[in-house]
């Protein structure tokens, strides 16, 4: 097994930043150095490796833990596969995906999970590790996810839009909730109303409005709010802890903010895309354009001021983690399903190669700090998941997933360099103030300042433990 030691950086965490060198020996971190102490110098100078670090941040590895490589969606599949979006997460700077398996009316949870388990094994670029969809609450399934746990997953998605597709009832996400709360596991929720919604689209279309610009119009902050607030009640009268995924309406982060203050184990995850783009510009751009930027939750309102409020609730701690949910789908063939008809774009934005530079502007913007930074991408999505220890932290005995950031780098952002399997980038003419240099996957170089050096397979799977996320 190799030594490397990453030199002459500063070892950035949740807590704090301080000048130290990285010794790594074979998958694992072995050792923080004080630069230049002389015994441990000595061990150092016997490194096989060096990684000059100097003026630029050494940070954890960075983990995506809401990821849909090939997802069935609307009749098509996610356009990255697990080999195609691994390897641009490694490009990005992540070196942990957590993905969805996905469960569905009618079908066996451990079958699917199967299915997602072959789908992955033995083409990724990064570690991964799997939440699994609940789409079809019954006694099967809640005795499935009771299995899972023991199995590394131990997180559920369920889902109170998408009437008929995935769509559980108040009572089945009590019982799943109850489940949850036996077990240990975590619940996750996609809190819009969407019986409602299905109505006003019904309506929308009948009126003619057909571009995608009506995809957020007909899904209205007042269906995000209510339904987070339902799952918040919900989860108060079951005790189980309840993540809400890519959280868009700064209302319903006032709802997880009230839940949190009141001393509930509530949190809230955004995305990239509702702290930067907004239903005017995006979504409102013309023609057939806006489909581009179709996901749910939508887009918000800038005039209406949801993005600086998301800024906020990162800083007050209210957003725990930001993640993408990165589920590409290219114009062409995909999101053209929808021309005529905005409810048959397939849902989603691809952005798994971008969060820790996107996020990463923040900090340079004065939204965020550093440290926040670190937080919200790499160390408090462990805590979360059932990862830390291993996962997110630079810390002897972990992991060597440690990525070296130039602050004084420059991304730019495009299609024409992107490595995701897309034909368009969400995120197109972007400028970011920062560069990641060098990404390792235990103790391995994937990625450094000639491109990505690592190998489909090189991931492995995580079976992830419970939850740490007590406020
Ligand atoms: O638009 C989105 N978010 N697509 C992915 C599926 C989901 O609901 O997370
Ligand atoms: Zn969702
Ligand atoms: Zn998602
Ligand atoms: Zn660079």
């Amino acid at each position: 097994m190799s030594t490397t030691l990453i030199r002459g950086g500063t070892v950035v965490s949740s807590t704090g930043s301080s000048l130290q060198d990285v010794l790594v020996d074979g998958e694992r971190i072995v050792a923080l150095l004080a630069p230049g102490t002389s015994v441990l110098g000595d061990v150092a100078a016997g490194a096989a490796q060096v990684i000059d670090a100097t003026g630029k941040y050494v940070i954890p590895g960075g983990i995506d833990a809401h990821t849909h490589m090939e997802l069935p969606f609307g009749g098509t599949f996610a356009s990255d596969t697990f080999e195609t979006g691994s390897r641009a997460a490694a490009w990005g700077g992540t070196t942990t995906i957590v993905d969805f398996a996905v469960q569905t009316y009618g079908q066996s949870v451990q079958d699917q999970l199967a299915v997602w388990h072959e789908k992955a094994a033995g083409n990724c670029a990064v570690d991964y590790a799997f939440h699994q969809i609940i789409g079809d609450v019954n006694d099967e399934s809640l005795k499935a996810m009771d299995e899972l746990i023991g199995e590394g997953v131990t997180s559920f998605k369920l889902f109170m839009a998408y009437p008929g597709v995935f769509l559980s009832s108040d009572g089945q996400i009590v019982r799943a909730m109850q489940t949850a709360a036996g077990n240990g596991g975590l619940i996750m929720m996609h809190a819009e109303n969407g019986s409602a919604i299905d109505v006003l689209v019904q309506q929308a279309l009948a009126r003619g409005e057909t571009d995608p610009y009506y995809h957020g119009v007909t899904r209205p902050w007042q269906t995000e709010q209510e339904a987070t607030h339902r799952a918040v009640m919900l989860a108060d009268i079951t005790g189980a802890p309840l993540y809400v995924v890519h959280v868009s309406a700064k209302q319903a982060l006032a709802r997880i903010a009230e839940a949190r203050n009141a001393g509930m184990n509530v949190f809230g995850e955004t995305c990239p895309q509702y702290l930067y783009l907004s239903l005017e510009e995006q979504l409102g751009a013309p023609g057939f354009e806006g489909a581009k930027w179709v996901c749910s939750t939508p887009l918000r309102s800038r005039a209406e001021g949801h993005q600086d409020e998301l800024w906020k609730y990162i800083r007050t701690g209210d957003v725990t983690t930001v993640s993408t949910d990165h589920c590409p789908f290219c114009m062409k063939d995909q999101k053209e399903l929808g021309i005529g008809d905005f409810s048959k774009i397939p849902n989603g934005i691809g952005s798994v190669e971008h969060r820790m530079d996107l996020l990463f502007q923040g900090v340079k913007d004065g939204k965020i700090s550093l440290e926040k930074w670190v937080d919200v991408c790499c160390t408090t999505p462990a805590r979360m998941f059932g990862l830390y220890g291993p996962k997110g932290v630079i810390a002897p005995g972990a992991d060597a997933d440690i990525v070296v950031y130039d602050p004084n780098g420059h991304t730019s952002i495009s299609v024409d360099t992107h490595h995701m399997n897309m034909d368009y980038s969400a995120w197109e003419g972007y400028e970011i103030d920062g560069h990641v240099d060098v990404v390792l996957s235990r103790g391995t170089v994937i990625k450094d300042e000639s491109g990505y050096v690592g190998t489909k397979g090189h991931g492995r799977f995580v079976k992830r433990a419970l939850s740490q996320n007590l406020l």
